[in-house]
């Protein structure tokens, strides 16, 4: 199958690229390199051995994209990463998360019912469930208002998305859209090769990336934001996930798409995280024991908006789509940090 990647030289997206290669699909990405670098297609040719198309393209512009699927002719899925994605920058320029993040959707589902492209695969976020009140979350969660326009952001896609799956269903020889709606919660790692891992540009946000920036010296010290949550050692939980865990659940979803769809449009949602919660705390000490060093750290304040703990029922994923996790917390902490090692050289 043909897969169309948008965000493809980003973190998931990359790790993404290379599951689809292995699996034998080809993909195609488009990225605009608002959040990535060039050099990422270079080590992604490097890992898998094979020249993948790429195209310079904001998917926002309907007619770059349509020119895209003109040119590659037999695009059969589509996977969509490409979004902003910080919730701190969207609190103060919300527009600008609207316009690119469900503006960007339209703009490709319009041209996936232009050319009859049935598959999609969308990432989607835990944030859409808020603080469940009970654990583990299951895709019947209920979805709670966002805390912030990029939340938002992911709810109202998923809205546009489903709507667009119950039209097809209503008019089958117009255009006959299916989907996977995937709720990420919190990636982590890299390729084990070394070669393409997460990049952020700037102070990180997220709290691994924070950790191995503090462990190769670029921060001084990381905040542990809060240790007085009503959680065994006071600090906030979450599922992390290896990313190449995360990127094969894509491969599962475009393969489950392909399969089932032969008998009319479906939507679907699915949980991809581990199943298992671990505290901030733990996930310092372990990333202390596998890489053999000491970290500078700190409690300070709770950030607002933080939510307490959250981890992912996995059973739906695992029964449905066929996918297990196959990494440990240890093995993504010892990956992001061969990582951060490799970046510093
Ligand atoms: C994890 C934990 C922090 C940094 C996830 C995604 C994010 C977004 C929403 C995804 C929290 C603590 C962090 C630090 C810390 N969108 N932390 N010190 O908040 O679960 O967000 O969902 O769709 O992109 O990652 O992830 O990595 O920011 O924080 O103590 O310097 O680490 O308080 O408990 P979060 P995170």
């Amino acid at each position: 199958m043909k897969v169309l990647v948008t965000g493809g030289t980003g973190f998931i997206g990359s790790h993404t690229i290379v599951s689809l290669i292995e699996t034998g699909m080809k993909p195609v990405i488009v990225d605009n390199l608002d959040n990535s670098l060039p050099s990422v297609l270079k080590s992604l040719e490097a890992i898998t051995q094979t020249t993948i198309p790429f195209y310079e393209v904001d998917c926002n512009d309907q007619e770059a994209i349509n020119q895209v699927f003109e040119k590659e002719k037999d695009i059969e899925g589509v996977i969509h990463f490409a979004a902003h994605k910080a919730v701190g920058e969207s609190v103060i320029n919300p527009l600008k998360y609207y316009q690119n993040n469900v503006g960007s959707l339209i703009v490709l589902l319009e041209v996936m019912k232009k050319h009859q492209t049935p598959h999609l695969v969308f990432s989607s976020s835990c944030t859409v469930y808020g603080q469940p009140g009970q654990l583990p979350v299951t895709e019947t969660s209920p979805i709670i208002p966002a805390e912030s326009p990029y939340g938002n952001t992911k709810q109202i896609c998923e809205e546009v998305i489903r709507d667009t799956v119950h039209s097809s269903q209503a008019d089958l020889a117009n255009f006959q859209l299916n989907a996977i709606l995937l709720r990420y919660f919190n990636p982590i790692g890299a390729h084990p090769s070394g070669h393409i891992g997460e990049l952020p540009l700037g102070v990180p946000n997220n709290l691994v990336p924070y950790i191995t920036q503090t462990a190769a010296g670029i921060r001084d010290t990381l905040t542990i934001f809060g240790n007085d949550y009503d959680t065994p050692d006071g600090t906030c939980i979450r599922d992390y996930i290896h990313v190449m865990d995360l990127a094969e659940a894509h491969v599962k979803a475009l393969q489950l798409l392909a399969n089932k769809s032969e008998n009319g449009s479906i939507c679907e949602v699915f949980n991809i995280g581990t199943g298992k919660g671990n505290s901030v705390q733990e996930l310092v000490h372990t990333f202390e024991k596998v890489n053999n060093l000491k970290l500078n750290y700190e409690f300070g304040k709770r950030r607002p908006g933080d939510i307490e703990q959250i981890y992912a029922s996995v059973d739906k994923a695992n029964q449905q789509l066929g996918w297990q996790t196959k990494r440990s917390l240890e093995d993504g902490l010892r990956d992001a940090w061969n990582w951060q090692q490799k970046l510093i050289k």
